[in-house]
């Protein structure tokens, strides 16, 4: 067991190691060993909550990026109607969307909108976000335009707060980023780390746990998961979130290596299908293979298993959200 202090969850406040960093201290509920910035690259420190409360807009607006404060850190109160498995949004954008290496969410606020290669098409921060309900959530988006979906993206442009729009910068810890693996990741060496040092809060069958019923630690794999189209199910994807933000409050402890190896092995477990499933899973993967499937085990055989190979929706009763649709200015 590599797990030094369960106290690290207590929140233990650390002071930034990283230079030029402000992030502000009662934020921080992680310690941070981060990289330091590359020449050139953009450090945007987003604006907390509190910053909100002193800042000078329109009450009203103020309590809708609050409101999208609330959704994002509990999208569980959405559960059944636009959730379908035990996430929330900050279960991936670690420190309620802001924390660099966990994708934080406010560079979409100013990246769209454009052109995105998953879906062939012009997404605006909407439907950006409708997207990981649909794959991260197992879910449906709420309807565009609708007041969840308002409050959202309210909160994501509150954190973007004096970033310049359509200007393509090189920002600081955005995404997931991790180097090429050194050796072929091993699905092996994967078991044996998840078992010394994610068990414990993911539990053995991925299923993460629950407390008084409720999601406490999110599931890694199954039923409860993100689904087979999820960003995350891509390794390097994967395995830059492990590398930075896991185990919980021990962000870069795991190798390069190690991270590879743990998300090799969380990518060849079982999950809900994928929502654009066409029926076959080959054929699925063959279909959307250069634009995502290439860099996931979906559709592939693993362990003597063909995975992805199976109608499991997991807790919803429905394959793909009937609110995502191509779109074209043809
Ligand atoms: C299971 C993990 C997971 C969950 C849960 C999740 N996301 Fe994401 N999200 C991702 C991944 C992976 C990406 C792609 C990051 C990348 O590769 O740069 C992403 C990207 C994004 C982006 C674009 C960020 C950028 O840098 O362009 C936004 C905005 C976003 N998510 C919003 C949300 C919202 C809102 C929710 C809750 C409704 C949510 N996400 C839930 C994994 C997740
Ligand atoms: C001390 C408990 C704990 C440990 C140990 C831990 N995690 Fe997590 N993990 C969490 C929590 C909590 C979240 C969600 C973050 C949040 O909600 O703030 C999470 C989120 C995740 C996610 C994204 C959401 C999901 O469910 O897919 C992945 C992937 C993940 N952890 C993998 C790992 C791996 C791999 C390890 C071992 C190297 C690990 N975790 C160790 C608590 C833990």
């Amino acid at each position: 067991m590599k797990i030094k202090s369960i106290a690290l969850l207590a929140g233990v406040v650390f002071a930034a190691g990283v230079s030029g960093l402000a992030f502000a201290k009662q934020e921080l509920r992680f310690p941070i060993k981060y990289p330091e910035p590359k020449e050139g690259q953009v450090v945007h420190t987003p604006p907390t909550m509190e910053d909100l409360e002193a800042a000078n807009l329109h009450p009203e607006l103020k309590r809708t990026i609050r409101r999208g404060y609330d959704l994002f850190v509990n999208t569980q109160q959405l559960r059944g109607e636009n959730v379908f498995n035990d996430m929330n949004c900050k279960s991936c954008h670690m420190g309620e969307g802001r924390l660099p290496f966990a994708a934080p969410v406010w560079r979409a606020a100013i990246a769209m909108p454009n052109f995105r290669g998953k879906n062939q098409h012009v997404n605006n921060l909407e439907e950006r976000i409708a997207g990981c309900f649909a794959f991260s959530m197992n879910g449906k988006p709420p309807a565009y335009g609708s007041d969840d979906m308002i409050a959202l993206t309210s909160y994501h442009q509150w954190l973007a707060k004096g970033l310049p729009i359509f200007e393509r910068k090189d920002f600081y810890g955005a995404g997931y980023p991790i180097e090429k693996a050194p050796n072929t990741p091993s699905y092996d060496r994967g078991k044996k780390l998840y078992t010394e040092n994610c068990a414990i809060c993911h539990s053995d069958d991925g299923s993460g746990m629950r407390v008084d019923g409720k999601p406490h630690f999110p599931a890694v794999w199954g039923d409860l998961s993100y689904n087979w189209g999820a960003g995350i199910a891509r390794q390097y994807t994967l395995a830059g979130f492990i590398r930075s933000n896991m185990p919980l409050g021990q962000p870069m402890t795991m190798s390069v290596q190690e991270s590879w190896d743990l998300a090799e092995y969380i990518d060849s477990q079982e999950r809900p299908q994928e929502p654009r499933f066409t029926g076959d899973v080959k054929d699925t993967r063959a279909k959307y293979l250069d634009t995502f499937h290439k860099h996931t085990n979906y559709g592939l055989e693993k362990q003597g298993r063909l995975l992805g190979d199976h109608d499991n929706f997991g807790e919803k009763d429905f394959i793909k959200p009937d609110n995502l649709r191509p779109r074209t200015y043809q």
